[in-house]
């Protein structure tokens, strides 16, 4: 099939060289010159794990780049990959969904499919196909909208695509349901589950999704926070819960707090929608004001470790607002950050990918070259975001380097008996701190 992807931000890369994986044709396009140049060349404007090496691939054959809409005329199908901001009120900004579905039909030929890949509110589809129709009355039934919410986790994005849990459309017509049906037909005939529903459906389970996800993490948090005043460890709590099959293992891991792209944004624009429908949904809100109380919680350890913060050096490994990936969007450790160099430290940090993006969004963090650097005279190591290779981390030198010896580990992700034996008061999250002798 032929397939148009606008927009080349997370989504958008990843949906393009999956689709081209498929064997589909793909143009894609996005407002950036800059950015297509270097994709044209191979140039990866972020880190993800195995998208570089699909980009090499597919580009200049089954994926091309075009800065103009025009050249989307051809295809069978569009996906809308802008991004969807959250405005200051929290609602999801859809400036950009809504030109670039404006534009497409400006080009397109009959029967083309746009579809919603974006997260947006429901109810946005009913509004685009209104775009649609406004634009191109010539085309009244031959213009339509589905939506195809994407379930992709950065840092796992191509494996997440390449081999879904689930596949979910929203369709409202015959022709689209069954032009989607031939997009995903190579994951289909795998036995992929494909789940179809109208599109308001589709619209509202992609943000129940997220908001579910985003309990459950609160929900351990919160959990944590008790444990910490009961004297009970999280982590086997986390277990006896994983144990029921009725909740289930996964996104239970107590730690400091969600981040990235999509939850927090999410949950918002989701307590805003709930709103305006009427329905005043407060758990929302609750999940939000746990995933705050993590980075109080964390904040609060350090200041009982180390005292006054002020003049205090702070070294912090991990930035990124989980492992795997570059992205600091509303990454916990960033705001923990802030929040340290506010109250007169000096965070120095150290992550393996997101070094500089961290930098740009808070300058005042010293960003040092390797875990050891950042390590040295400091007063307090935070491990805020648990990369693979913090597990390596030589505990007996670090214990060397560094000016006092503790550890506030925000995510359980060390050794905590090992940090003791090498000398340190190690601080974890929602069980008891382990100090030497004192
Ligand atoms: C999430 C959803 O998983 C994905 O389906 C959706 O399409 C986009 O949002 P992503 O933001 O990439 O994906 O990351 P995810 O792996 O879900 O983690 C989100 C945040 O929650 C991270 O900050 C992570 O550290 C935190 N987290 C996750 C926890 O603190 N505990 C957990 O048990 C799981």
């Amino acid at each position: 099939m032929q397939l148009g992807v606008v927009g080349t931000g997370h989504v958008g890369l990843v949906t393009c060289v999956t689709f081209a994986e498929f064997g589909h044709d793909v143009i894609a396009t996005d407002e950036d010159q800059a950015k297509l140049e270097k994709l044209e060349v191979g140039d990866t404007p972020f880190f993800e794990p195995g998208l570089s090496e699909l980009l090499q691939k597919h580009r200049n054959g089954k994926l091309t780049f075009s800065h103009e809409k025009r050249s989307l005329t051809d295809a069978d199908v569009v996906f809308i990959c802008v991004g969807t901001p959250p405005r200051a009120s929290g609602e999801a900004n859809l400036a950009a969904v809504e030109n670039s579905a404006r534009e497409v039909a400006g080009h397109a030929k009959a029967k083309t499919l746009i579809v919603e890949k974006s997260t947006v509110p429901a109810g946005t589809a009913t509004r685009l196909r209104r775009v649609l129709r406004h634009e191109r009355p010539d085309l009244r039934d031959d213009l339509d909208v589905a939506s195809n919410p994407e379930f992709l986790r950065e840092g796992a994005a191509i494996e997440d695509s390449l081999r879904p849990s689930r596949i979910l459309v929203g369709a409202d017509s015959g022709w689209a349901r069954e032009r989607m049906r031939g997009v995903y037909e190579p994951l289909i005939d795998k036995g992929v589950e494909y789940i179809e529903t109208d599109i308001a459906t589709a619209e509202l389970s992609k943000h129940a999704c997220n908001a579910f996800l985003a309990l459950k993490i609160s929900y351990i948090n919160a959990i944590a926070r008790l444990c910490e005043r009961a004297g009970a460890d999280v982590e086997l709590v986390a277990e006896v819960l994983g144990s029921d099959e009725r909740i289930g293992p996964h996104f239970l891991k107590a730690g400091l707090g969600f981040g990235g792209s999509c939850f927090p944004k999410d949950l918002r624009a989701f307590d805003v929608l709930a709103r305006e429908l009427g329905y005043d949904f407060t758990l929302l809100r609750d999940i939000a004001k746990v995933n705050d109380e993590a980075v109080d919680a964390a904040l609060a350890k350090v200041s009982d470790a180390v005292w006054n913060l002020d003049g205090k050096r702070i070294a912090m490994l991990g930035l990124s607002f989980k492992p795997g990936t570059d992205d600091v969007r509303f990454s916990p450790a960033l705001e923990l950050a802030r929040r340290l160099i506010e109250r007169g430290a000096t965070v120095v940090g150290y992550d393996p990918h997101a070094s500089e993006p961290a930098q740009a969004e808070v300058p005042e963090i010293e960003i040092a070259a390797s875990a050891e650097d950042a390590l040295a005279e400091s007063h307090c190591l935070v491990l805020a975001t648990e990369w693979p290779e913090f597990r390596d981390l030589d505990l007996a030198k670090a214990r060397e380097l560094m000016a006092y010896p503790v550890i506030v580990d925000a995510r359980n992700f060390l050794d905590g008996r090992a940090a003791l034996q090498a000398g340190f008061t190690y601080y974890p999250v929602g069980r008891p701190h382990l100090a030497p002798d004192e």
